[in-house]
């Protein structure tokens, strides 16, 4: 249904935006392994074009990344970008030569000549460099289309064949044009069909998961995330009332989190919701535990045993469905379906679970699943929704879980989470909550003499989770915060600001 450009993959950190840019611009696109053997890419004839990325390799060192010279046979148009480039020329044989300097950051490239490549831009562009190595001679048949001062050779291009090379990003936000570039190699020269979109991945999704299931039913964690909810939502429009959605409530989820769920799936998706209330038999299971690791193997393990219970009263149950994104495939570095995402909702999922795996999500980026998400009708609470780790306010109250416990971090955290909101904060910080320590300090209110615990604000800004800095949330914003918990929330008698960044810290507190 979608053509495709594959993105082969020498390991450039810009090689997953490459993929994205194709993708923005309506072509499906994916990030495939250099290795990849070339009857695998002659096999699969959806593939229309092939982006060769960048690489923090020197193409003339021993052992560096390489290409099939078949590749540039295939009639299929390349393009390579940064040591893309280089491989190609190499590879058809033109040479490359280390620089002193290197050339790093926005860059003038003059284009001397005309090409498909760069139609519509004028001839001076902005572009981004990132390199130390450049092409000293072009290979037989090639012509130069452009130059920086560094770099004789900026782009290149067969005379008679669809092959080009570039030596700057365009994919990078500073290529000023780069989009236009990236564009007319898609439009002018691969001339690929441009109909990916959320509304057609739908379409095609959904034909998909029909023909797959038949009449059998589909198990679904749902955990009134991102990825689980869109899963949902788009397996109910696949095979409505044979999704059978289990909802675990481990009594460590946020206030309301339950009825939120419930609101947006009950009602208005055909699909059969489980709401399980387990949450005795967590708690009861943490009674006097207090090593966060243990906390986050009980849970795990409990959450796998209420789910198994669950899921065995299902009849005619042959798959189960996850939230597996496009990212946990790649990091994996192994093919689409043979992927399990290990730390899908609580602890990973049983080994021994006799179902075949639907991941329909198994393509797509974060912000395509939110998209999804829109277009499927999830409101934008949910598809916007912050990250919530799986074992929830357990690892969010230090030391011992007991209900009353979790009672003032629920709703500490539905005042962060109201006041973030009025403060039209919500989209800006990644990952916002409370913690519970079992610090008990002295305080007054109300004349009265309190000996109460301290309650930590953590907010933190981020990308990917990976790294963090904390929040810099606005000093009348922490203040109302802090007064309302004080007055609103009986236990609690202080509340302290978190100004640790990731590292040092981690964005949880165990
Ligand atoms: P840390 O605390 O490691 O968190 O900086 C990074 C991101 O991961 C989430 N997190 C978890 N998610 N199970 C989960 O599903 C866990 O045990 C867990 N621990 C941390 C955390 O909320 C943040 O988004």
């Amino acid at each position: 249904m979608f053509d495709k450009i594959i993105v082969l993959d020498y390991g450039s950190k810009y090689n997953q935006l490459l993929v994205r840019r194709v993708r923005e611009l309506g072509v499906y696109s994916e990030l495939w392994s250099y290795t990849t053997p070339i009857n695998k890419i002659k096999e699969d004839s959806s593939i229309k074009g092939i982006i060769l990325s960048g690489s923090p390799h020197y193409v003339n060192d021993e052992g560096a990344p390489l290409a099939d010279k078949e590749l540039f046979e295939l009639g299929i148009p390349v393009l390579g970008v940064c040591y893309g480039m280089q491989l190609m020329a190499k590879v058809l044989g033109g040479e490359v030569e280390k620089t002193e300097s290197g050339e790093f950051g926005a860059k003038e490239v003059t284009f001397s000549l005309g090409s498909s490549l760069t139609k519509g831009l004028g001839a001076s562009q902005i572009l981004r460099m990132s390199h130390y190595d450049r092409v000293s001679r072009l290979p037989q048949d090639f012509e130069k289309l452009g130059e920086s001062i560094l770099t004789s050779v900026a782009a290149m291009k067969h005379k008679d064949k669809e092959l080009y090379g570039v030596q700057f990003h365009p994919e990078h936000d500073e290529s000023v044009n780069g989009m236009t570039i990236i564009n007319n190699f898609i439009e002018n020269i691969v001339k690929a069909k441009k109909n990916y979109s959320m509304a057609n991945f739908i379409t095609y999704q959904v034909r998909q998961i029909r023909d797959r299931v038949k009449d059998n039913n589909v198990i679904l964690g749902l955990s009134g995330g991102v990825d689980s909810s869109v899963v949902a939502a788009l397996l109910s429009k696949a095979i409505g009332n044979q999704l059978y959605c289990i909802f675990v409530d481990h009594g460590l989820l946020r206030k309301n989190e339950v009825s939120d769920v419930v609101d947006s799936f009950g009602g208005h998706f055909d699909l059969n919701l489980i709401v399980v209330d387990a949450q005795d038999r967590f708690l009861n299971k943490l009674q006097f535990v207090d090593d966060p690791e243990r906390k986050r193997k009980i849970i795990g393990y409990e959450f796998i045993e209420v789910f198994n219970d669950e899921a065995a009263k299902i009849e005619s149950a042959k798959f189960l469905a996850q939230g597996t994104l496009y990212t946990d495939v790649i990091e994996s570095g192994t093919d689409a379906s043979k992927v399990i995402k290990s730390h899908h909702n609580v602890g990973g999922l049983p080994e021994d679970m006799e179902f075949e795996l639907i991941e329909p999500l198994n393509t797509l980026f974060k912000d395509e699943v939110r998209e999804l998400g829109r277009e499927l009708g999830l409101p934008d609470k949910l598809v916007d929704r912050q990250p919530f780790p799986g074992p929830g306010i357990g690892i969010r109250i230090i030391g011992d879980v007991t209900f009353d416990k979790v009672r003032v971090v629920q709703e500490s955290d539905f005042i962060l989470r109201e006041e973030v909101a009025l403060a039209n904060l919500d989209k800006d910080i990644w990952q916002y909550f409370t913690v519970l320590t079992p610090i008990k300090t002295v305080g007054v209110k109300n004349n009265q003499r309190t000996y109460e615990n301290a309650l930590v604000i953590r907010a933190v800004t981020s990308t990917d989770g990976m790294t963090a800095q904390f929040a810099h949330v606005p000093y009348d914003v922490l203040d109302k915060v802090s007064s309302r918990i004080i007055n609103e929330v009986s236990g609690v008698n202080r509340v302290l600001y978190d100004i640790t960044s990731k590292p040092p810290g981690t964005i949880e507190w165990e």
